[in-house]
């Protein structure tokens, strides 16, 4: 259960898709760097050992001395965790290969679902927006990103068999719901790595359009060179290529995300 809390709460939105490489940390990272950049208060936690939407924001994973494992296993006060990030109102809890061994051992600890949840309650105040990056996978770790959650926007490459994923993904939701956290809503799908120039690509947000009217983002991540490469550099979409069309591409998902949840107040 989750705990009760009182006064304004921030926006706890996890970056979900069971698929690996589908957009889902340069999603988290730069929808949390518009956020920051609209004067909204941001945290974005990563809790995939990969540690990609670390290494995205520039901070070497051997600078780390405390990681979002550290408060999963309760093993520093959470205060202690947000780190600067360089960038005005974003801080991060990062994450790193160590990170791999908490599900197992959570095995047998106490509300085990619960304690990104239960770590976050002492820094809900200082934000307005918590994003939480989510590893490739549906096990413990992004369980407790979807308890921690109010909602969850899920990155769908534009590629044959998307609609399937997606399917899955909602019934495992839907799980969640039934059995962890009645309160969790699908914030939205939005479609990643879009290149106009294939009929496959139209197609598949056709279809996802047909079966998902209300869900699907009016805003389509474009296929961009200039988006896959902005992480080797430490550099955020709008930091790396401000006027290319991925960093517009973010911008405007960004507004359609304040959007959808001023709209579930
Ligand atoms: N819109 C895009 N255009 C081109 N490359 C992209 C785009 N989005 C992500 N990528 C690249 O695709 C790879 C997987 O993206 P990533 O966001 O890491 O996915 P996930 O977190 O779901 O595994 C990365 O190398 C990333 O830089
Ligand atoms: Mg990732």
């Amino acid at each position: 259960m989750k705990q009760q809390l009182t006064g304004p709460q921030p926006r706890i939105v996890a970056i979900a898709n069971q698929k690996g490489g589908v957009g889902k940390t340069t999603t988290a990272v730069n929808v949390a760097g518009e956020l920051a950049r609209r004067g909204q208060r941001v945290l974005l936690v990563d809790i995939d050992p990969q540690g990609n939407a670390t290494t995205s924001l520039g901070i070497a994973k051997a600078s780390l001395t405390v990681t979002t494992y550290d408060l999963l296993l309760g093993n520093a006060s959470p205060e202690t965790l947000p780190l600067a990030t360089g960038r005005e109102r974003l801080d991060l809890i990062p994450a790193d290969q160590e990170l791999a061994g908490a599900a197992v051992e959570l095995v047998g600890v106490e509300r085990r679902e619960w304690r990104l949840h239960d770590g976050l309650v002492p820094l809900l105040p200082r934000y307005d927006w918590i994003i939480i990056d989510c590893p490739p996978s549906l096990g413990l770790l992004t369980l407790n990103a979807l308890c921690a959650a109010n909602a969850v926007l899920i990155p769908l490459q534009c590629e044959y068999l998307a609609l399937e994923g997606l399917a899955q993904l909602k019934t495992t939701l839907e799980r969640v719901r039934e059995s962890l956290n009645p309160t969790l809503r699908i914030l939205g799908v939005v479609m990643t790595m879009y290149d106009g120039r294939t009929n496959l690509a139209q197609q598949v947000v056709d279809e996802v359009q047909r079966y998902f009217p209300r869900l699907i983002c009016r805003t389509l991540i474009p296929r961009s060179v200039r988006l896959s490469e902005a992480p080797s550099h430490g550099r955020l979409a709008y930091e790396y290529d401000p006027h290319g069309r991925g960093a517009q591409a973010y911008a405007l998902l960004t507004e359609e995300v304040i959007g959808r949840e001023e709209r579930t107040v």
